[in-house]
């Protein structure tokens, strides 16, 4: 069993210091957020991540998971150190790596004897040199640290499941020695491992993420064309999804990405290939379809409508895709962002996240439950996929409205139910029901 320190209490590290415990292995995780460290003591979590809170409370039960807002206290028995801290885009689309080096130089600082230190934040191609550099220049003669990259690809809303049976597990190292050490850390999980040199696992993430992003705009800009010429963005989707070479996942139509990764990542990818000389503009038209696509559901509700001004228009989900509390770069807070400029007057309900979103934009009227936000609404707006939105009782919320009208930002529903109930219903990239 290993000794592990994750530097960093985000979705990524305390999924990965929890499922590392999980694994058997002793974990300290460090923040130096003392509200999230208190949090995390006192048996709960800060983040809404199904199953994570049990986990957590298991696996500190059983003596194997620790949290301390003392970087020395975490690095001091640990063999391997993840840096797992935040890298957030700044103004130019690049990633800023501050904290990164930050944490870097801490961990260098109390480091006595060997010690692996892993790169899990997703980072531009090259941080694995930078943090060599600065590794030789803090100088640190009680000890000896390897570099290593070990990027996640773990989604929020199925973050476990997703680190406890990945598909492939990347590493990047530059020694024998720490490539045994990863070996052995990840012995118990099923999966490929694929060793490779730092820079190129760094690439791998930012691929990956790009690709899953490009899979997304491409069927969103298939869903205009269909909507142009009257087909069925579901239909052509299914027909793609069936050759094995494209695969069926990750072709959904719909408002477009969000979240913490996608935006971010492709950002940071498109900036690093600038610096080293390339234009990406393959990548810079995957941003531009998926911050369109946001809009064209607004445009959907004006010419349903026509006036929104005064309109009653429900909003049902915010978070930016469900089982998560995440609202980094939500569609829905756009969305509600340019209904609110029109004179909308505005209800919304999400199961998870109506406080949260309170907080940011005070001027809608957050509610407790389907209907409520059904009642009188001129326009129902579906934004985000929660499962309970699937099971709504349509009767009901028909009975309820001003006007059945539906705009579906996600595809919920078959056009054959929404005319079966009597809806109005406006899709993404489907034939409107009128
Ligand atoms: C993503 C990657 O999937 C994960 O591997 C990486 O580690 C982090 O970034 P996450 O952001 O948690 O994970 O969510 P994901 O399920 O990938 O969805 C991202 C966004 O794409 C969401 O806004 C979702 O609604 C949207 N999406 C996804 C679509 O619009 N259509 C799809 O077919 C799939």
């Amino acid at each position: 069993m290993k000794k592990i320190c994750v530097v960093g209490t985000g979705y990524v590290g305390l999924v990965s210091g929890t499922c590392f415990a999980e694994m058997g292995h002793h974990v300290i995780c460090v923040d130096k957020d003392k509200n999230k460290i208190d949090i995390l003591n006192s048996g709960h979590i800060p983040i809404y991540e199904p199953g994570l809170e049990e986990l957590v409370k298991k696996n500190k039960k059983l003596g194997r998971l620790k949290f301390t807002t003392s970087i020395e206290e975490g690095v001091t028995p640990s063999e391997i150190v993840f840096i797992a801290v935040n890298t957030p885009s700044m103004e130019d689309g690049s990633a800023d790596l501050s904290f990164v080096e930050a944490s870097t130089r801490e961990v260098v600082r109390f480091s006595k004897g060997y010690k692996l230190l892993v790169e899990k934040s997703t980072v531009p191609v090259q941080t694995g040199d930078r943090i060599k550099s600065s590794l030789s220049a803090i100088r640190n003669s009680k000890a000896t640290i390897e570099v290593a990259s070990n990027p996640e690809f773990l989604r929020e809303g199925s973050a476990i499941k997703d680190f406890l049976n990945p598909d492939r597990i990347v590493i990047g190292v530059e020694s024998k020695r720490s490539e045994k050490i990863l070996r052995e850390l990840y012995q118990k999980l099923k999966a490929p491992m694929i060793v490779t040199d730092i820079k190129s696992a760094e690439l791998i993430k930012h691929a990956s993420n790009s690709f899953l992003a490009l899979k997304i705009s491409y069927i969103n800009a298939i869903a205009n064309i269909c909507e142009k010429v009257g087909a069925d963005v579901g239909r052509v989707s299914q027909g793609m999804g069936f050759d094995k070479r494209i695969g069926a996942s990750f072709l959904n139509a719909g408002i477009g990405y969000g979240g913490s990764c996608f935006p971010k990542d492709i950002a940071a990818f498109i900036k690093i290939a600038d610096q080293n000389g390339y234009d990406f503009s393959l990548l810079k038209a995957v941003q531009k379809i998926n911050s369109d696509q946001r809009l064209q559901i607004v445009k959907k509700i004006e010419e349903k409508l026509w006036n929104v001004k005064d309109k009653n228009i429900g909003i049902l989900g915010l978070s930016f895709k469900p089982d998560t509390d995440d609202l980094r770069n939500a569609p829905a807070l756009d969305i509600i962002q340019a209904l609110l400029s029109k004179g909308a007057k505005i209800k919304a309900f999400d199961p998870i996240v109506n406080n949260k979103v309170k907080k940011i934009i005070p001027q809608v009227e957050y509610m407790d439950d389907i209907y409520s936000v059904a009642k009188h609404a001129h326009a129902l707006v579906i934004l985000t996929e929660w499962n309970v939105f699937r099971k709504m009782n349509l009767k009901k919320v028909r009975s309820v409205m001003e006007s059945p009208v539906i705009i579906d930002g996600r595809n919920i529903f078959s056009l054959e139910q929404m005319e079966k109930n009597g809806f109005s219903y406006v899709s993404v990239g489907r034939p409107a029901v009128v």
